[in-house]
């Protein structure tokens, strides 16, 4: 019988500290219910002392989730592992995250201490959570920059003290695969009572060795693997959990299993980018959009006698479904929820209607609607009840013209107007949404996407703005890129003239 990998998934926490990738409770808890469908074994749910929407967002995952262990992160720190504790009280399998820095440069910048007194407070932590809950993993941060020999008495010392789970992090993403297999056999082969625990990986992916270093520390006994979907996190990201789940579905020979339901990939990744505003690269491995897009003629040619002749997966495993009805202009109700389905959306029959509205007006101005752009209107319609909202916009602007713009706002439900000139149709537009909103609001970074090709394609629209001293993102997507500006604009100041 295969060997059992549990998976571990970040998504909800190292994922969502991208910055612009910050979800509300509302979607945090959509995000856990369709990791609970994909078969995940952990969602670590959040950070709870770090701030009171992380803490809520744990409360709320523990009360949606039946069947993944929810796991609440900490620093190890007495009230770090009790605010953990109070945020887990509703979950029905916990566990507390704690942990510390082990790497030299940790323990001397970090925390001006010595190796024998981060022992102490690995130990101490673990103890603590120990008094709270009987799950518990500790994890040593910059554990692949650390000394093996010191790394394997800090696991020895905490799996004594009752770690259930300990977990190696490639914290910097620095580790070769190589010494990190090594690594992780070093602990297997010389740790006192490794057989009480289960060794984790936590990889990341700064050189682009993320999935390499967390399958090398499988082949060399990890079984618990930390991931986040489409491989989101800090800086260049996390291990893909799509990504390891597909590599032991496509390596039998390995003989390791876990519980994720493949047809369940493609959609959720969807899902994910969707509500983080995070495009997924076209290249990405299994679920970009190029990933089983075979363009030269050779290679279709080869597809086409037979699939497996240049794809290693069926795409019907990870849930693409080639035979998809196409939606347009024409297509009713019934074709967008049966896509909505795909896309592991369930919507009432109300939020259909209203969405059904937005698609049929969508569909005017773009020949097929992809899912992408499903996704932008069920995002767009149903998460966000904004305070300014734009009514009207005209832009005139060419060459030899100089741009105008006239925008009318609705705010708390009245109605103003401006208008303003720009060195482009969307300065002038920003400009008279200004000369309405008379707030200091400085444009840190503009970046404008298409979705797909054609030139009448959705454009996505991410903003970050500063306003006194914080920063702010801002998301849109409209088939009007200046549109979509403008809104992207408004959906940043939303953030702090809440109601
Ligand atoms: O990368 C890392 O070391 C982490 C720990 C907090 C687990 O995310
Ligand atoms: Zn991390």
């Amino acid at each position: 019988m295969a060997d059992r990998l549990f998976i571990f998934d970040t998504t909800l926490r190292d994922g969502e500290q991208v910055p612009g990738c910050q979800l509300n409770t509302v979607e945090k808890i959509q995000v856990a219910k369709a990791l609970e469908a994909l078969g995940v074994d952990v969602i670590e749910a959040g950070f709870p002392v770090s701030s009171p929407g992380d803490f809520n967002s744990v409360v709320e995952i523990s009360k949606a989730v039946t069947w993944p262990t929810i796991c609440a992160l900490t620093r190890a720190v007495e009230k770090d592992i009790e605010v953990a504790s109070e945020a887990l009280q509703y979950a029905k399998h916990k566990r507390i995250h704690t942990g510390i820095g082990t790497s030299d440069s940790h323990i001397k910048y970090k925390f001006n201490s010595n190796r024998e007194e981060i022992i102490e407070r690995a130990v101490a932590a673990v103890k603590y959570a120990k008094r709270f809950v009987e799950d518990v993993e500790f994890y040593a941060e910059d554990a692949g920059r650390t000394d093996n020999e010191y790394l394997a008495r800090v696991v020895e010392a905490v799996i004594k003290a009752g770690a259930t789970v300990v977990n190696i992090p490639d914290t910097t993403g620095y580790c070769l695969p190589s010494d990190y297999g090594a690594k992780i056999r070093y602990l297997m082969e010389n740790v006192k009572g490794i057989q009480n625990a289960v060794i984790s990986t936590h990889c990341h992916n700064d050189l682009g060795m993320a999935t390499a270093n967390t399958m090398a520390g499988v082949l060399n006994g990890a079984r618990q693997v930390e991931v986040t979907v489409n491989g989101i996190g800090e800086r260049a990201g996390n291990t893909a959990l799509e990504e390891v789940a597909m590599i032991l579905r496509s390596h039998k020979e390995i003989g390791i299993d876990t519980n994720i339901n493949s047809q369940k990939i493609y959609s959720t990744s969807r899902m994910i980018s969707s509500l983080m505003n995070m495009p997924v690269q076209p290249n990405k491995a299994i679920v970009g959009r190029n990933a089983f897009a075979h363009s030269s003629g050779i290679h279709q040619d080869g597809v086409l006698k037979n699939r497996e002749s240049y794809e290693i997966i069926d795409p019907k495993d990870v849930g693409i479904d080639d035979n998809a009805i196409v939606l347009t202009a024409r297509s009713g109700r019934a074709a967008l929820k049966h896509r909505l389905h795909i896309l592991g959306v369930e919507l009432s029959q109300e939020a259909l209607d209203i969405v059904y509205q937005k698609f049929l007006a969508l569909a005017d101005r773009k020949k097929d609607i992809n899912d992408d752009d499903v996704l932008m209107l069920v995002g767009k319609d149903l998460t966000k009840m904004q305070r300014i909202k734009l009514d009207y916009l005209q832009v005139v602007s060419g060459v030899g013209v100089k741009p105008v713009a006239c925008v009318a706002l609705d705010i708390a439900g009245e109605r103003f107007e401006a208008s303003a000139s720009g060195n482009g149709p969307v300065d002038a537009a920003i400009s008279a949404v200004k000369n309405i909103i008379r707030r200091k609001v400085t444009i840190q970074e503009f970046l404008i996407q298409a979705i797909n090709k054609g030139s009448d394609d959705m454009g996505k629209v991410h903003m970050q703005v500063e306003h006194d001293g914080t920063t702010y993102y801002g998301f849109s997507a409209n088939t009007d890129i200046i549109a979509a500006s403008v809104e992207a604009y408004i959906d940043a100041i939303n953030k702090f003239v809440k109601a």
